[in-house]
Formats: structure tokens, sequence, C-alpha cells
């Protein structure tokens, strides 16, 4: 979590850092802050707890002239959001400013070392200990900064992406990274750092993605790189493919909304070249190298966190009824820590938006160790879990910038529909005919999701119902039920309604003590085989007083004679049924969180990229 940027070149860094900041912001917004070295030599730091046009505001009339600079947009993990303990974070001196994006785990033990002798704080954060032994060593070496650097970092357990400024040098930056992402833009005689590429893009396309454990010492017009364990690393400078239009909220008030009615095109990017109906064929260049094994693997364990989580679930319904290849979903942060029976015919797949979920990453990282082949599906190309994987799938959604995922969502089970017909295409467990039914139809889902768009003032309606509602149940079925799932986490992270989803057979295992005239329950009752036992579900509800709010399908009569709301979607093969009941549950979210004055594109506490655990 958190947000880093750099400059240093002959532009003015401020804003560049400045906008940069706004563009990282999803990644943490509790304080923001700079550090700039003016032309005099001064260090100018301006921190501020708030988001990042708070810092602009406060720092519009000060002096912000410079050439170099950082810049930080903070997600707390130690120390409480505070103008003290926004970063950047300077050394004893005074001489060095460092922006951190990471946990220092062994940071306690470094500070009470530092503090023995003589160092002291100004903030609580795990971060300033760093900057303070950096400098430390430094003195002691009589070393450079980057060397400085390198050497501190031998000594830190845990995850960092950090870039550190020198006013006695200002025509230096060092950067470094371990497990957490640092993108370096390369332009004429000037470098953008950001931990993504976003505050780069309208500069430079050419970047160089630091990997782990690597230490980048950048002068003007110059740029060295090194491993921790001190052997000298080519630079490998990539092109961009990101564009500007992406990242901008092209005209929708909201990265959300806009992400939201976007579907319809990242699904159809996410197929492109993927499917052919005609022929009952789905082509996934990514794991050509691993068809057999895939043909051959007994079964395949899904790690992920999150919306992602909820993805693998589908997966999992998708996959064994299909392929008939078990499947396991595995949250990621618990699979990392249970010592897991994996080996060597396991395949492991990841699956992330952001490919920088910490826990996912350590998932991968042990199941590798194990000998198991580890695959990804991921949403941000280049990032450290495509980077991990033996071979993966990419689910091109595009940027998705508001924190509540909706457009990678369906991506993620747009891929793992077209992962489970090509394994089951492999494997020969699908006739041709049906293959070619199912793909036809995957081919128009794009416009059938477009139809559930339309359900967008519906939903609102039903938003002004449940807006003051403190609990909320989400219940479905089947794949309906990993939608409910999914559902009641859209409502919970962006209109801090607390909201739960069940399969809807286990509600009356105890869920339905909970139920009254106050109680909202979304079902997801659309006609498929279980349609009559959901009815039957409803019924219950119903009889508790509950409000019942039914997705079902176009024409349904049943159901609308018993809920006090219903959301057509169109008629399809149960496949789909994910990828077009999760539209009205995200416009339902969005429209509640809306009209409970939630900023849904930044809900409170949450960040985009998890890069803690
Ligand atoms: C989704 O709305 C969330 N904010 C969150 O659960 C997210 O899905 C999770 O943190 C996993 O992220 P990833 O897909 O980038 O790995
Ligand atoms: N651990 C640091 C802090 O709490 C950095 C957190 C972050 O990545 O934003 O300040």
């Amino acid at each position: 979590m958190c947000g880093i940027v750099g400059y240093l070149g002959n532009r003015d860094a401020f804003p560049i850092l400045i906008k940069g900041l706004k563009r990282l912001e999803y990644r943490g917004y509790d304080s923001a802050g700079i550090g700039l070295i003016a032309p005099s030599g001064s260090l100018n730091i301006y921190k501020k707890t708030g988001k990042v046009n708070q810092l602009e505001a406060y720092v519009a009339n000060q002096n912000t002239a410079a050439h170099i600079g950082i810049g930080h947009s903070r997600w707390a993990t130690h120390g409480i959001p505070s103008d003290s303990n926004a970063h950047p974070h300077t050394s004893e001196s005074g001489r060095l400013a460092m922006v951190h994006n990471g946990i220092i785990e062994n940071y306690a033990a470094l500070k009470s070392e530092l503090l023995a002798r003589g160092h002291h704080f100004a903030s609580e954060t795990d971060s300033e200990v760093l900057i303070h032994l950096i400098e430390e060593i430094q003195q002691n070496e009589g070393c450079s900064l980057a060397e400085a650097v390198r050497l501190s970092l031998s000594q830190i357990i845990g995850a960092y992406a950090i870039v550190l400024i020198n006013k006695a040098n200002p025509t230096e930056m060092v950067a470094a990274r371990k497990g957490s992402p640092l993108v370096i833009g390369v332009g004429e005689n000037e470098f953008f750092i950001g931990s993504d590429a976003s505050p780069l893009i309208e500069y430079t396309k050419n970047v160089i993605y630091l990997n782990d454990l690597e230490v980048a010492h950048i002068t003007q017009g110059q740029l060295n790189i090194k491993s921790i364990d001190n052997n000298v690393r080519t630079p490998k400078i990539q092109e961009l493919e990101l564009k500007l239009e992406a990242i901008e909220k092209g005209g929708y008030d909201y990265f959300m909304s806009k992400e939201i009615h976007e579907q319809p095109r990242s699904i159809k990017d996410c197929m492109r070249g993927r499917i052919y109906p005609e022929q009952g064929l789905v082509t996934l260049g990514g794991l050509k190298e691993y068809s057999e094994k895939l043909k051959q693997a007994e079964r395949l364990v899904f790690v992920a966190c999150g919306t992602s989580w909820h993805a693998a679930l589908v997966g999992e319904y998708l996959i064994e009824d299909f392929a008939r290849t078990s499947v396991e979903v595995e949250y990621a942060s618990e699979f990392r820590y249970r010592n897991p029976i994996i080996g060597e015919k396991d395949i492991v797949i990841a699956i992330s938006q952001s490919g920088e979920t910490a826990d996912t990453l350590a998932a991968m990282t042990l199941a590798k160790e194990r000998g198991a082949t580890v695959l990804g599906i991921c949403n941000v190309v280049g990032s450290s879990i495509p980077r991990l994987s033996d071979a993966g799938i990419y689910t091109h959604a595009g940027p998705e910038i508001g924190v509540a995922s909706t457009k990678a969502f369906t991506a993620q089970v747009t891929v793992l529909t077209l992962f489970a017909l090509y394994l089951s295409q492999l494997k020969g467990t699908l006739k041709q005919g049906k293959l070619i039914e199912l793909l036809t139809e995957l081919d128009h889902i794009p416009e059938l999701v477009e139809r559930c768009l339309q359900l967008d003032a519906g939903t609102r309606f039903i938003a002004e119902e449940i807006k003051n509602s403190r609990n909320c149940i989400f219940l479905g079925r089947g794949t309906g039920f990993p939608i409910a799932l999914e559902g009641a986490l859209k409502l919970k992270e962006i209109s801090y309604i607390h909201a739960e989803g069940y399969p809807a057979a286990e509600m009356k295992h105890g869920p339905i003590a909970l139920i009254d005239e106050d109680m909202p329950v979304v079902v997801i009752a659309t006609k498929n085989s279980s349609y009559d036992k959901v009815i039957s579900n409803i019924q219950e509800v119903k009889a508790r007083k509950g409000k019942v709010i039914a997705i079902v399908t176009e024409g349904d009569e049943e159901v609308r004679k018993l809920a006090d709301f219903v959301l057509e979607i169109p008629n399809a093969d149960d496949t789909f049924l994910p990828l077009l009941a999760s539209i009205p549950l995200q416009l339902l979210s969005y429209h509640t969180a809306l009209l409970r004055g939630c900023n849904v594109d930044q809900p409170r506490n949450l960040a985009k990229s998890v890069t803690v655990e």
C-alpha cells in the first residue's frame, strides 16, 4: 500500500510529484508528504494528514522550487495517520529524506539499538528507523549513499520500496525494493519514479521495473543498478503500453462508475483472440507450454485474497463441472502459514488484480519452493505476480483505480470461464457441440452485460430503500454463492453497511436468526437448476418479514410475487450467471454508498494494492 513518487531532472519537480501522488492515491490516502531539495540546497519537507489535495492546499504558498524531490501517499501500518508519521522521514542529521512503502518487521529491535546510540525519532513509524540506520552506516563506513543503502538493507527483515534524496548531493536519488513495487521512468537526462507507471506516462514510455533486492543509484543522466549482494545489474528498459486515457475518469464522476460501465468492453478485451466459437476452440497462448501438465493434473490449487478469492471460487465450480479436475481454493494468507500439502505434481494458480498482493506473492513463493508449477492470472502487466509465475494469463481489464474491484473481477471470471473450457478441451470432457454452444454464447456476453447496466436506475431506487440499513444478507446457490460473497464485500467496503454472503441453503443453519423487518436480503434467484430451492429460501425469509431484493431472469413471474424488489437480468446459460448477476450488485453498492455520502473510490481504511501482510 502507499504510493511513492520521485523526480530528478531539469523540470520543476513539485507539480510532477503532486500529480503523480494523485494518480497513486488509490494505494493509500491517510496522509501525504513531499520532500524537495531547493536550488539553495535546503531540504524542504511538507507533510499533512489527509488526502493529496489537502497537502497541495497546505503547500500552496510555500517555496516549492526544486528539480529533485520525492513524495508519498500513506496507508499507515505503524503509527496513526498524523502529520509527524507521514512520509518523507529524515535521518538524524536531517540531511537525508526517504519515502517507504512496506513494513520493516525488525524495526523495534533496530530502533532500540539506535536509541541506545543516541538517535532521536520524530515519528512512530517503522520507516523512520531505516533512514536513521542508513545514515549511520554511511557515516561509519564513509561510503556513498547507494552503498549505505545496500549495506543497510541486508539488515532489514520485511518489505520495502524506498526512495531517498540527499541534501548534500542534490543531483542524486537512490531507490531500492523488496516485495513492494517500483518503476523507474527514463527520460532525456531525467528520471521519474513511481509505485506504478501511472505517474510517469505523460513524460516517458521507457521504463525499468526494479527487481526485488536491487538498489538503483540515479544521478543526472545516469542510472546504475546493483543487487543487494553487490552484483552489477544491467537495467532492462521496457516500453510502456499504458495509455493516459485509461487512468483518467473520462467524464464519469467516479472511477468506480467508469469501471462498472466499462465492463462490456473489458470482458470483450479479455476474450479477444482467445475464442473461436465456430470451431469450438479456446486458445490461451500463455499456457501452451504447460498444456500437458494441466491435462495430467489431478488437482489445481487457487491462491488469492478478497475479490480475487471470490473469482477463484467461481473458477472452482466451472472447472470441476466442465473439466472434471479437482480444485481447491485457498486464502493466500492462510495457505502460506499452514504447511499445505503441495508438491511437484501440483499446479498452483495465483489470482490478483494488482499483481502485488503480499500474501498472494508469499503463497506463490512457498508453492515454488515445494516444487509446484505456479501459474498467474493477473491484470497489471509486468507486476510482481506475473513475473513470479511460470506462465499465466492476463485479464486485460485495463487499469482499475477504484479501490473496490469491479471490472477486474468480471475479467477474472471471464478468464476462469475460458480456462475451464480450455481445460475441458484439453481433456476432452466436453462434447465439441457443447463447446461451440457455450463459446457462441460467451461471445455475446458483453452485449448482455450492457443490458445489465440499464439496471442503473432500478438499483438506485432500491439503494434509497436500503441506505439506512445496518446489515444486509446476500444469498445464492452454485456460482450464485461466490457472487453473493462478492456482492456483500462490495457493499461493506464502500458503504460501511455490515453485509454477509451465504450459500442460500446455509441460512437456516444460523443466519436466519438475524432476519426481521429491518434486514434486507439480496437473493440471486435466476432460472436454473436450483431455482425452486432458492424460491423456498425466499419464502423462509419472507416468513420472517425480511425485505427481499431478488436478482431474477428476465420475464420471471414467480419470484416477483414474493420479493419486495426485483432486478431482471437477461436469460443466459447458467455458466454466465456470475458475469451478469455481478453487475446489479456492483450498481447497488455504488448507489447505496453514494446516498450515504461515502467516497466510493477511496473507502476508509482500505488501499488498492495490499503490499503488506
Ligand atoms: C476488492 O474490492 C478489494 N478491495 C480487495 O478485496 C482485493 O480484491 C484484494 O485486496 C486482492 O487484491 P488483488 O486482486 O490485487 O490481489
Ligand atoms: N510502514 C510504513 C508506515 O506505516 C509505510 C506504510 C505504507 O506502505 O504506506 O508509515
